[in-house]
């Protein structure tokens, strides 16, 4: 007898292919040469703000002090390490993250997810009821992918060079009518990815109050999610400090969603949501349970002892290194690109450039990217079989854009550009070969 498999939820049965940067990204990877390729694709931060010294010091500190650090190889509580959320309370407190007050925080929680920002954002995902959910273009496609999957729609609004259009947000909020009694959520990046967009404070505020408003007319909440995964990357010194949504939230409906992933390394897993106590927070915290108890433990104390000892120094640190990174490669886009170039955003924070292109396409079926993926089938542009020339990877705007949004067609000739992971001589050179794929986009055009 035939058995068959064993039947899947629709979440189940929508998680079966990979989404589609998942799928370029694992090609990639089957034989990506580390001392050949260029991967200007991955959001991973540099290996060398990653402080190796401290995290060691910082285990050995835990590990000796068990009255300060109880049980730090043990189980975890769901709403996170008592000293790790005092770090992270005392962190925004003395350094004036978002401009916190003692006020603010005591109206709010602080509760820490169980892998990093992702699975709070999960969670969110996965407990809020399905509907539409309202965010920017360029998407954060991570996120968006998995919105979809879960049965959410998105309505993505495109940004302007402050983040999410609020006059654009308030258009498609008329066009909804009726529709927007499905509104379920507001999902923004405040430094946004892919495009390094930073939200105007102006901007922030805006959106706190559509969403007070959009909550009084339909006599439920309508929650605001602000991630901030690069907000303790803003680089250029003369960008207005970022104020925190939740000091103009009157409702008790802004949650802001933190990770330390950026700041001192992603595989501590560290992510922490700062919002009003109530059903979701709650629901939230039952689902780090559900997913694993905690973070692990002994990450959570190692991050709390290093937010206590060294953050600013280490934020410093890390900021210098990608503000230089960022200065060069604007400096190399523009040398090699120039020419080719129609927009390019980022440089100011985070560690991308998002760039559109005059009339060249950018898509995986595109000369330019097959030219630097080595696909053209020419051995010349490739390389010999087996030996194939250096590759450079990047993320195809088609993939960043809203599918059903209205920046398709310029998706197609859009590319994000990291240059958090390489090193500055290989992102020149990756830079160069761009250059070599414009001239034969061209030339096959
Ligand atoms: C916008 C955004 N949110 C969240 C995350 C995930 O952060 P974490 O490592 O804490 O899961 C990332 C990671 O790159 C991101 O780009």
């Amino acid at each position: 007898m035939e058995i068959e498999t064993a039947p899947l939820s629709a979440y189940g049965k929508a998680s079966i292919a990979p989404s589609p940067v998942n799928r370029m990204t694992a090609a990639f990877a089957a034989d990506f040469r580390d001392d050949l390729d260029i991967n200007l694709g991955v959001g991973y931060v540099n290996e060398n703000t990653i402080p190796r010294a401290l995290i060691e010091e910082a285990l050995h500190e835990v590990l000796a002090n068990p009255s300060q650090y109880r049980v730090a190889l043990n189980y975890g509580g769901p709403t996170g390490s008592p000293n790790l959320i005092q770090s992270i309370r005392r962190f925004h407190l003395e350094h004036r993250i978002g401009g916190l007050t003692e006020d603010v925080l005591r109206r709010n929680a602080i509760i820490v997810g169980p892998n990093g920002a992702s699975s709070l954002l999960e969670a969110a995902a996965r407990l809020i009821a399905p509907g539409i959910v309202i965010t920017s273009d360029p998407t954060y496609y991570i996120y968006c992918n998995l919105l979809e999957r879960v049965g959410f729609e998105i309505c993505a609004v495109p940004e302007d060079a402050h983040g999410l259009d609020t006059d654009r947000l308030e258009a498609r909020l008329r066009q909804l009518g009726d529709r927007r009694r499905d509104i379920r959520f507001f999902y923004v990046v405040t430094v946004n990815n892919p495009t390094c967009t930073l939200l105007a404070n102006q901007r922030r505020e805006r959106l706190v109050e559509i969403a007070t408003r959009l909550s009084r007319d339909l006599g439920r909440q309508v929650p605001v999610l602000f991630d901030k995964a690069y907000e303790n990357l803003i680089h250029d010194p003369t960008v207005e400090r970022p104020l925190s949504g939740l000091l103009y939230d009157q409702l008790g409906i802004v949650y802001e969603i933190g990770t330390l992933s950026k700041i001192l390394a992603p595989a501590l897993r560290i992510g922490y949501l700062i919002g009003p106590p109530g059903p979701l927070l709650g629901a939230i915290v039952q689902k780090t349970s559900d997913s694993g108890f905690s973070a692990p433990l002994i990450t959570q104390e190692i991050a709390s002892y290093l937010l206590d000892h060294y953050v600013q120094q280490q934020i410093d640190k890390v900021n210098a290194g990608y503000r230089q990174k960022a200065a060069k490669t604007r400096q190399w886009i523009d040398e090699r690109l120039g020419d080719a170039l129609a927009d390019c955003k980022g440089g100011q924070a985070g560690f991308y450039f998002y760039l559109t292109l005059d009339g060249i396409e950018t898509h995986e079926r595109s000369a330019f990217f097959r030219f630097l993926s080595r696909t053209t089938g020419r051995e010349e542009a490739d390389g010999p079989p087996g030996a194939k020339k250096a590759r450079v990877v990047y993320i195809p705007g088609e993939f960043c854009v809203h599918p059903r949004g209205e920046l398709v067609e310029q998706g197609k000739r859009q590319l994000r550009v990291s240059y958090g992971f390489e090193d500055l001589p290989r992102i020149g050179r990756a830079i160069g070969l761009m250059r070599e794929a414009v001239q034969c986009a061209r030339g096959s055009s």
